[in-house]
């Protein structure tokens, strides 16, 4: 398969890992004979500082051409202390989820044998955890009206969904729901809201065509709380936009390693994949950042092209590295502690 990705580093540590899981990917398309052309551009506050803005436009025509996105990170410590900045790079990302249409973020949380003893939780609270988010990502408060009035001393974001958006949405999640074990639940606050109402109206009325899918509706502040408690027990939840932000980050503690966790993003045309983790400044530079949270972003990208024993073969490898001890530092546990470059290295020679 010849493959046109579209490769924005942007910030911290997103050049250094970007550069492993290119290595590795690379590997990949030799071991199966694929041809992958690297297309970088330019985002976040390395965008900013190069020409004025996050998200430019010349960013984003490479990222409508090409099949599909591989992100580092974006963010810089220097935007942190001034909420105000009236450009920051999370601009950046916002305005690319709407501007390539990628509605649904899927954020898998599953935990690695070898590592069961690194979660801030119980073993066997955790233990057999495999679930997945699919977060609603271009609707919701994100994106509704915003703004001020009384000279400033009124603030206002409104929450809007349509019933096409939750509906595509849901689809996604009644659909990956029948590929693992057909349970689904729906997360919203629909004892008060009317977004989240609209939302269980709209799932309850798509259950019909999935009869095997087992759904449940809970509302987020429970679900807040049985996630660190029975984790386990979900399989996929779908969600609105700023519910899906904060369960989440939540739920990546539960596999005790954030440098770990892949993600993507996923649009009508264009899907973007990314770490879950950000830019963490303080390593820059460093070789110390874990790139694994990226290989295995790229193993989904590799995935949703339809090659599932290369997307395999980066996890398995991925998994004999975790076993090997060929980890940073971060997962070192006082041990011989690897750089980011060699772990790369390792990875890409053991595909
Ligand atoms: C995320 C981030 C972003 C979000 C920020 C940086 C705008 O927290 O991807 O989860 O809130 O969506
Ligand atoms: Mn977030």
């Amino acid at each position: 398969m010849k493959l046109n990705i579209a490769l924005l580093a942007g910030d911290g540590i997103g050049p250094e890992v970007i550069n492993e899981a290119v290595k590795v990917s690379d590997a990949i398309a030799q071991k199966f004979g694929h041809e992958i052309t690297w297309k970088p551009a330019l985002t976040g506050a390395a965008a900013i500082d190069a020409v004025g803005e996050p998200y430019p436009d010349s960013t984003h025509e490479v990222c409508k051409n090409a099949d599909a996105v591989l992100f580092g990170a974006i963010g810089h410590p220097k935007y942190d202390n001034d909420p105000s900045a009236p450009v920051r790079p999370e601009q950046g990302l916002l305005k690319m989820r709407k501007a390539l249409g990628l509605f649904a973020n899927v954020r898998p949380t599953f935990t690695f044998p070898s590592l069961l003893d690194k979660s801030p939780l119980k073993r066997e609270r955790i233990e057999g955890t495999d679930l997945v988010f699919l977060r609603e990502l271009t609707g919701g408060i994100y994106f509704g009206e915003k703004g001020r009035k009384d000279n400033g001393d009124t603030a206002y974001d409104n929450c809007v969904y349509t019933r096409a958006e939750v509906q595509r949405l849901a689809k996604k999640g009644f659909e990956l729901a029948m590929t693992r074990s057909k349970k689904l639940c729906c997360v919203d606050k629909a004892n008060v809201l009317e977004t989240s109402r609209l939302w269980r109206e709209t799932v309850q009325a798509m259950e019909k065509d999935y009869p095997e899918v087992e759904v449940s509706y809970e509302f987020v502040d429970a679900v807040a709380m049985r996630l660190v408690q029975w984790p386990n027990s979900y399989d996929v939840l779908i969600t609105e936009n700023l519910f899906g932000d904060i369960l989440t980050d939540e739920a990546s503690v539960i596999s005790g390693s954030m440098g770990l966790m892949p993600s993507a993003s996923m649009g009508a045309e264009v899907s973007l994949f990314e770490p879950i983790h950000g830019s963490y400044p303080q390593a820059t530079g460093l070789n110390i950042a874990n790139p694994m949270a990226t290989i295995l972003s790229a193993a989904m990208m590799f995935e949703n092209f339809g090659l599932i024993e290369e997307g395999k073969a980066m996890r398995d490898a991925v998994n004999k590295a975790l076993e090997a001890g060929v980890v940073t530092e971060d997962l070192a546990n006082g041990g011989k502690a690897y750089g980011t470059k060699e772990v790369g290295d390792w990875l890409a020679a053991n595909v």
